[in-house]
C-alpha cells in the first residue's frame, strides 16, 4: 500500500477537481438523511477533497465540520472556497496516522476505495470515533460505475470494492452495521461503534 501514490494523484488533479464534480446534491442529501446526523454533532468530512459535501454535512448538523484530506492541494482550494464560512475548517493529514480529536461522525464520501486497507481503516475509525459515534461510507455510484472509473488509475490508487454485505464485514469487530445497501447508482455502508471498542 502506498499512501504517497493517492496523494500525488489528487495533488495533481486538485486545481481541476471542482469542474469535475457534477454531483447530485439532492441524492447525496437523500443518502446522507440515512446516517443519522444529529444537531449539534461533531462531524468529520473525511477525505473531503475540495469540501464538495462540508456544507452538506453542515446542513444536517448545524455545528462546524473539519474537513481532512492527504492532498495539500485538495485543502487549500477547499479554504478557499469556504473561507468566509465560519462552521468549516480544514487540515492536510493523513487519516490512517491522524493523531486529531474525536468526532460523533465521520463520513467518507466518494473516497473509501482509496483506503486500501479497510481492517486498518476500521481500527482508526473506532479510535476516533465518540462512544456510539458512526461512520458512513457513501457513494452517488454503484459499485460496477466505481470499478469502471478507477480501473484506469491502477491498483495503487484504489482498490476495487466487493459486494456491500461482504465489505461490511470489514467493519464488524468494532461497529454495528446498521446498513449495508447498494444500487446501481450508489453504495452505502453505515456503522455504529460498538459499546464495548
Ligand atoms: C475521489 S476524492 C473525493 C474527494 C471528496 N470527498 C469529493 O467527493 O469530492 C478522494 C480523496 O481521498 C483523499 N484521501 C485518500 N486517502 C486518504 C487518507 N489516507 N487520508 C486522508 N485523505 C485521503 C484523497 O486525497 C482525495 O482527495
Amino acid at each position: 500500500m502506498s499512501h504517497s501514490n493517492v496523494e500525488a494523484f489528487f495533488n495533481s488533479v486538485a486545481s481541476k477537481w471542482d469542474d469535475w464534480a457534477n454531483d447530485d446534491m439532492d441524492r447525496v442529501r437523500a443518502l446522507f438523511s440515512q446516517i443519522g446526523i444529529k444537531p449539534g454533532d461533531k462531524v468529520l468530512d473525511l477525505a473531503c477533497g475540495t469540501g464538495v459535501v462540508t456544507e452538506l454535512l453542515h446542513e444536517f448538523s448545524l455545528a462546524p465540520v473539519h474537513g481532512l484530506d492527504i492532498a495539500e492541494n485538495m485543502i487549500v482550494r477547499a479554504k478557499e472556497k469556504y473561507q468566509d464560512k465560519d462552521y468549516a475548517s480544514f487540515e492536510v493529514g493523513d487519516f490512517m496516522s491522524y493523531p486529531g480529536e474525536k468526532y460523533d461522525a465521520i463520513v467518507i464520501y466518494n473516497a473509501y476505495p482509496h483506503f486500501l486497507d479497510p481492517k486498518a481503516l476500521s481500527s482508526r475509525l473506532a479510535e476516533t470515533l465518540n462512544i456510539a459515534g458512526k461512520f458512513a461510507i457513501v457513494h452517488s455510484l454503484g459499485r460496477k460505475q466505481l470499478s469502471a472509473h478507477h480501473d484506469p488509475l491502477g491498483p495503487k490508487i484504489s482498490r476495487d470494492l466487493l459486494p456491500v454485505r461482504e465489505e461490511a464485514e470489514f467493519f464488524k469487530e468494532e461497529f454495528e452495521v446498521l446498513k449495508a445497501d447498494e444500487g446501481e447508482d450508489f453504495y452505502l455502508i453505515i456503522g455504529a461503534k460498538n459499546a464495548n471498542v
